[in-house]
């Protein structure tokens, strides 16, 4: 069994995340829309929820979820029809915007990177790609239901492109550490992207291969079509934003680049 952070307080990979984002989003005509409302956005914002008072509050859920932790294997037995979990998510984004969605370890702070990128309307945690209906994080975190955590992005496709998605995914985390991110261990932390149309597979898989001429281990990241997405519980939901653990915010301000801390 393992929760996000349990085995380190420390993050993986936060460093120079936006600095990548911008090189890369150099590189081609289509991205450079994104570069400008990006610095606009630094330049304006500061990073205002950094310095802001602790709040304890934000401690129980959490507090009360690991000591409940241990207790919620039972649950994932008693379902074992995986035709609910193994179709497609058929939910549908609103109108103008699109669904991308990204496996990239525990996901609060993969969540938290997203919601600072211009173009970005909405990020939802969640869980997908199991053998079980309704999984609770207990039952994610128990390792018997094969889910991954991934965050689901609704993104105008006008405003931001999903290479640029597809950018902060590989800039976020170690695509070559299999089922493991840093101290998270389990297929729950697998990388993957699932995609919602044959472009973005296309584009995904085109990435992977620019990214694997860059490392000489092998990317072990799956590229799989989006299946049924099931919401995390709420408190998981900008889990970073609220508080963390700690009750120490971190902004979601657009083009925010303070660094990360995962696990809050
Ligand atoms: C877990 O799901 C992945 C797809 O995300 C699949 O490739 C793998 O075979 C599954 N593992 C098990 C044990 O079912």
């Amino acid at each position: 069994m393992t929760i996000c952070g349990a085995a380190t307080s420390n993050c993986y990979n936060t460093t120079s995340n936006v600095l990548v984002f911008i090189s890369s989003s150099l590189s081609s005509p289509a991205k450079t829309k994104f570069l400008p409302s990006l610095s606009r956005f630094s330049v304006r914002h500061s990073c205002f929820f950094a310095q802001t008072r602790p709040r304890i509050g934000f401690n129980k859920p959490s507090m009360n979820l690991f000591s409940r932790l241990g207790f919620g294997g039972a649950r994932a037995q008693e379902n074992t029809d995986s035709s609910i979990p193994q179709g497609p998510d058929d939910d549908i984004p609103a109108p103008g915007q699109q669904f991308a969605q990204f496996g990239a370890g525990c996901f609060w702070g993969v969540e938290l990177a997203f919601q600072r990128i211009p173009g970005v309307s909405k990020t939802e945690v969640g869980y997908t790609q199991g053998s079980v209906d309704n999984p609770t994080y207990e039952d994610v975190c128990s390792g018997t239901t094969n889910h991954s955590e991934v965050v689901r992005i609704h993104y105008d496709p006008k405003a931001c492109g999903y290479e640029n998605l597809l950018d902060l995914f590989w800039a976020r985390h170690d695509p070559t550490t299999l089922n493991r991110q840093g101290g998270d261990v389990g297929t729950q932390y697998r990388s993957g992207i699932y995609y919602y149309t044959p472009e973005q597979e296309k584009a995904a898989r085109e990435s992977l291969e620019q990214q694997q001429k860059q490392t000489n281990r092998k990317i072990v990241t799956e590229i799989l079509p989006a299946k049924k997405f099931y919401r995390a519980e709420k408190y998981h939901q900008q889990y970073l934003e609220k508080g963390g653990r700690f009750g120490f915010r971190q902004s979601a301000a657009k083009g925010c680049n303070d660094p990360i801390r995962c696990y809050g």
